[in-house]
């Protein structure tokens, strides 16, 4: 259907049909089909079916996945395809030799679990990563993950998850990396770069297994499982994008989402499964259900049973089965008598085949199941020494009067309080795979042994106080715990419990200078701690080496140059409000009792916006200027350059951001959109002049016919250090009108910096 759409919408603008961007999209199942369809002649009904399910294989701790002799005797059947939540080299080892060995097929099992931000070494959680504004980082990170858990027999991650989130009530909004489908798509092919490296075949990579395909961040009222119903325009150009560039980064998996968009259910919809990432997007990996949403299909009230769901899902692209058992029980009796549907179970049993042949398991089922490897990967000191910088560029510096920030060495006596200070589980975040905590370092721990005179307060307001009333600084720790955030953890107040505001205004009232270090996994409505700390420091869920990393950002031995992924409101009631808002007939007036779109119980503006972030140096914008005035639809391309200096006397890096508007066009377009960012670091005095090349292809919208298009006319460009803090403009002139082939948002911009 949506193919069709962009024909007509192609013809309708008489653009000769170019190379799609699916010819442009890596292919996994290179050669060897052959071997396949060999493999794929052999098998039962029942084996076929049997490679399409996957099962659960510990509970708590994964790394004893020594599993039943029940279980085993499926394996020997060829009942099973995959296990996941398994892990561990020498039992998984155990395991493949009972698939390679004992079943009639020998075919390999696949091994999976969620390594979202590291395996055993825990980095910072994704939105936090987001917040460094360095995709390099993300890679890092996942690269890092994929070493760690492939020696520990995995072969799979249910990671990135590139889900965009615009409401900051949807716990899971800790997960992806926050409300932009430009940024989101950087980190994106960033992660599915880390995480799969030099290729599948490689022993040290993972699979990547991008998710929750398409529009799970959209559920409405931020309430994790619900509906999101979007406008298409709103679908391709705010959601889909990140999807699409993990497609061109190579991922290997996808994985559906729970829950319906426009009231037809994720795990079922073959418009977007098949239409759009297969037919569209030229995509030929493996499609995994998410966890029972295949028997959720009965809950949403498409498939009268289980029957029906089975079928629903397989017709819709889904290939395998996580954990319901529906294609177990089901396909085998319904593919036997149709034909047809026998046709579509041959197709996503070669999947499942080929994706294990890229892996390199048919050819050396074993490579993975190697325990002195094991031993020799985790939490190395290049892991943690990777884990404190990445960390350390996570931070974003929201406040920063009278310069309280950085501390002085001899700053004193430091009062720290609150009991996030020293929450070490809090710091593994969501999906802490084999993290532990005792290998937290957490702020109080690392504050004590940086400085002598720290007092731990964790409790009681008197206590409190008294504590600040004696020390030189406050440091108050304030947020959200890790529970806070995750799956099925959304709430419909995002503001501190009135317990933390408490803490807050007798702690400020003392007079002592407070900072505050704020804790969690999504943007907070937090007026109180802008309007009554000196500084506030915005530290996430930070991993294995959190508190070193805020330690040294206090101290001024780290420089912060974090930045928003994500707006942070004034109020709960004040979401969803992302930066990229449509213009309105009536803009916001700051008159109250005026009749325009703003609240008349709050600003229209955001507590922080979206990019915004303090350095401890200053930086100056110069001129915007472009290499040329004006670019042709079809195929232009321009160079825009600024030049940016560091006028402090400390080094910092600074996130360069651009931002385009398109004044007129044939639908109303964002007031402002990220289309290009670049994190540039500076000596004290030095000026770089940062540039970015976009094509015509970055400007393109998606028109109402259905389609991307490049239309004439005047392009607003703008460069700063925040969404609401721009420094510099141009204005561009695209000349005639083009079709697009790939989301603008999903295209990746060249960027550079020079003396
Ligand atoms: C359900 C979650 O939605 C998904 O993200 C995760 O990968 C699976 N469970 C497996 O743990």
């Amino acid at each position: 259907m949506v193919v069709r759409r962009i024909l007509v919408a192609l013809s309708l603008l008489a653009v000769p049909l170019a190379p799609a961007s699916a010819q442009e999209i890596p292919r996994h199942a290179a050669p060897a089909e052959a071997d396949i369809d060999a493999l794929l002649a052999r098998m039962t009904t029942a084996e076929k079916v049997g490679q399409l399910v996957q099962r659960m294989g510990g509970r708590q701790r994964a790394l004893n996945s020594r599993l039943g002799p029940e279980e085993l005797d499926k394996v020997r059947r060829g009942e099973v395809g995959s296990y996941l939540h398994v892990a561990g080299a020498e039992p998984l080892g155990a395991l493949q030799r009972v698939a390679v060995e004992e079943s009639r097929l020998g075919i390999p099992l696949l091994f999976a679990m969620d390594v979202v931000h590291g395996y055993r070494t825990i980095f910072p959680v994704p939105l936090a990563m987001a917040a460094s504004w360095d995709p390099d980082a993300a890679e890092s990170a996942a690269r890092i993950a994929a070493v760690e858990a492939s020696a520990a027999g995995l072969h799979w991650t249910f990671a990135p998850m590139v889900d965009v989130a615009r409401d900051p009530r949807w716990g899971r909004i800790v997960e992806g990396a926050g409300e932009d489908a430009f940024l989101g798509s950087a980190f994106a092919a960033a992660q599915v770069r880390g995480f799969q490296g030099a290729g599948l075949s490689a022993a040290d990579t993972i699979m990547a297994g991008t998710k929750h395909f398409g529009a799970y961040g959209a559920a409405e009222g931020g309430r994790d499982y619900a509906d999101a119903d979007i406008s298409e325009r709103t679908l391709r150009e705010a959601y889909l994008p990140p999807f699409e560039a993990a497609a061109h980064a190579g991922t290997a998996s996808y994985m559906t989402a729970f829950n319906a968009l426009g009231g037809v259910p994720t795990t079922g919809n073959a418009a977007l499964l098949r239409g759009v990432l297969r037919d569209e997007w030229g995509w030929n990996g493996l499609m995994v259900s998410d966890w029972r949403s295949i028997d959720e299909l009965m809950a949403h009230g498409v498939a009268a049973g289980r029957a029906e769901a089975a079928r629903l899902a397989l017709e819709a692209g889904v290939d395998m089965d996580m954990v319901s058992e529906v294609y177990a029980e089901e396909l085998p009796a319904l593919a036997e008598v149709d034909p047809a549907l026998m046709a579509r179970l041959d197709e996503a049993v070669r999947r499942v085949l080929a994706v294990k042949r890229d892996l390199g398991l048919f050819a050396d089922p074993y490579k993975y199941h190697d325990s002195a490897r094991e031993d020799a990967a985790m939490l190395t000191p290049e892991h943690r020494a990777e884990a404190r910088r990445l960390a350390e560029r996570a931070i974003v510096l929201l406040k920063n009067e009278g310069g309280v920030l950085p501390l002085a060495r001899n700053a004193g006596r430091i009062a720290l309080i609150g009991a996030l200070a020293d929450d070490a589980r809090s710091q593994l975040g969501s999906w802490k795979a084999q993290g532990l905590e005792e290998d937290v370092i957490d702020l109080r721990a690392a504050l004590t042994s940086a400085h002598s005179n720290v007092v731990h307060v964790r409790e009681g307001i008197e206590a409190a106080v008294a504590a600040a009333r004696a020390a030189d600084v406050a440091i108050l720790a304030l947020g959200e715990d890790f529970d806070r955030t995750g799956e099925a953890r959304s709430f419909a107040d995002i503001a501190l419990p009135q317990a933390q505001k408490d803490l807050l205004a007798a702690v400020a009232a003392t007079g002592t200078p407070l900072v505050v270090v704020l804790t969690g996994g999504r943007p907070l409505a937090v007026p109180e701690v802008a309007g009554q700390a000196d500084a506030v420091l915005l530290t996430w869920l930070l991993g294995v080496e959190a508190g070193p990393a805020i330690v040294r950002t206090l101290l001024g031995e780290a420089n912060p140059a974090g930045r928003l992924p994500a707006t942070f409101p004034r109020a709960s009631g004040a979401v969803p409000f992302a930066y990229d808002q449509l213009p309105s007939g009536r803009p916001a007036s700051e008159d109250l009792a005026s009749d325009t779109v703003r609240w008349r119980d709050q600003p229209t503006t955001p507590l922080w916006a979206f990019g915004h972030g303090l350095s401890y140096t200053t930086f100056d914008y110069g001129p915007l200027t472009l290499d040329r005035a004006g670019i042709a639809a079809d195929g232009g391309a321009v160079t825009v350059s600024v030049p940016v200096t560091n006028t402090g006397t400390r080094a910092g890096d600074e996130v360069v951001q651009l931002y385009i508007r398109d004044p007129v066009a044939s639908v109303s377009r964002p007031v402002v959109q990220l289309r290009g960012f670049r994190r540039v670091a500076f000596a004290p005095g030095e000026t770089r002049v940062v540039s970015f090349t976009l094509s015509a292809a970055h400007f393109a919208l998606w028109g109402s016919h259905g389609g991307w298009e490049i239309e004439p006319g005047a392009i607003e460009l703008m460069v700063g250090g925040a969404s609401d803090a721009i420094r510099a403009r141009a204005t561009l002139t695209i000349e005639g009108r083009a079709a697009a082939w790939r989301s603008p948002a999903s295209l990746p911009v060249a960027s550079a910096d020079a003396p």
